[in-house]
């Protein structure tokens, strides 16, 4: 177990914000995490605390969180079933999700290649179903085992239980907060099923065998010209969720707006991108403050350097209320927002609004 006290979370969080955690804990077994977990219950009782991944989906408001931030580091990687046709691998919840994903194509293994170079961790994976191209994680995860916050009891939940639906799981409603991932089993398929259909995927493998690695490749490619690296531009990938709405919701803006690109989701319901929603609106490629949207995808909002998380919820806030005016469609984020002590006096001026 490694602790660190008064501890820039910079390197442990993609938006690029200076914040200071008053204790940092990274454990490396389950009975540490059983530990850490009596511990908040009891001596750090009343205090903060929060636990996180890769930091991939948050965004600290102010600059100083006063509690104890826990980080998995369980790393181990064990096949727990395999035949001729598939593989069950169980995997702990610290590990670099895209490390699992090259690993699992360099074994030949298919699943998760249209999933490559999404940031983050496996803990995350299940409790956000992460998705890209055509496939969310849950098509994978055969159970999902967890550790009660209030009891330290180890739980598994099966696929089914975890209630999936489009980045959401029961870990993200009913029992937020409750439950601490600690390792997730994966299927994977000795003879990959390939899917091809969504976005550029066919173009960008042009005359490319496909194989799991031109897949990889293709879909890592595509990635990288629209989305920010966050080394270079703090961002939490899309800022908000596509928002799904009633048919008739959809007709109406259908009527003005005929172009609109959109998923049906089932006989009532259909999906539209927020970064379509947002760049209607003109806010692609455009800054409030420090804060901007993405020139390339419209969901993103980076950090153009020194931004406060004030300065980032602000120009989300802005967009929100345009976009509800316009269409009169509600955009929630999909980061996870924490709200931390501020102690100095830079947050929320230069708030300019400006391109
Ligand atoms: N679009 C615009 N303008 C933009 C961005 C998108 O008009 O600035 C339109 C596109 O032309 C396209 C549609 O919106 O018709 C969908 O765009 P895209 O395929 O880029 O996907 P998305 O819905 O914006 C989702 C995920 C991404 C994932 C991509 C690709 C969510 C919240 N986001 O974005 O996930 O990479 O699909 O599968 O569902 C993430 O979660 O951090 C993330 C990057």
């Amino acid at each position: 177990m490694k602790q660190y006290i008064n501890c820039s979370l910079k390197p442990y969080h993609t938006f690029g914000m200076e914040v200071t955690a008053y204790r940092l804990v990274e454990y490396e077994t389950i009975e540490e995490l059983r530990d850490l977990l009596h511990r908040v219950r009891t001596e750090w009782s009343g205090k903060p605390w929060l636990h996180i991944g890769g930091g991939s989906n948050l965004l600290f408001i102010g600059n100083f969180f006063p509690g104890v931030v826990l980080h998995s580091s369980l790393l181990g990687l064990e096949v727990v079933q395999e035949n001729d046709q598939e593989v069950l691998l169980r995997v702990g919840s610290g590990m670099v999700w895209d490390d699992l994903v090259a690993y699992c194509v360099d074994q030949g293994w298919g699943g998760m290649e249209n999933l490559s170079a999404i940031p983050g961790e496996v803990g995350a994976s299940a409790v956000q179903n992460i998705g890209a191209y055509g496939r969310e994680v849950k098509d994978l995860i055969v159970s999902v085992e967890t550790l009660a916050v209030d009891t330290g009891e180890r739980c598994r939940f099966s696929c089914e239980d975890c209630n999936y639906g489009y980045r959401s799981s029961i870990f993200k409603k009913q029992l937020r907060g409750q439950h601490i991932v600690t390792h997730v089993t994966y299927r994977l398929q000795k003879n990959p099923t390939f899917y091809l259909d969504y976005g550029n995927i066919r173009t960008e493998l042009a005359d490319r065998p496909v194989t799991l690695k031109s897949v990889r490749d293709a879909v890592m490619s595509i990635r990288q010209a629209k989305l920010p690296d966050p080394a270079e531009l703090g961002n939490a990938g899309s800022f908000f969720v596509n928002p799904v709405v009633d048919k008739c919701v959809f007709e109406r803006i259908c009527a003005e707006y005929p172009n609109m690109p959109y998923y049906e989701v089932d006989e009532s319901h259909v999906k539209i991108p927020a970064g379509w929603l947002i760049e209607q609106s003109g806010w692609k490629g455009r800054s409030l403050g420090r804060a901007a949207v993405h020139d390339k995808q419209a969901l993103v909002l980076i950090n153009t350097g020194n931004a406060t998380g004030g300065e980032v919820m602000t120009l989300a806030r802005t967009i929100q209320r345009e976009i509800r005016e316009r269409f009169g469609i509600d955009i929630q984020p999909e980061v996870n927002v924490i709200q931390c002590y501020t102690t100095d006096f830079d947050v929320n001026i230069n708030v300019n609004f400006g391109e």
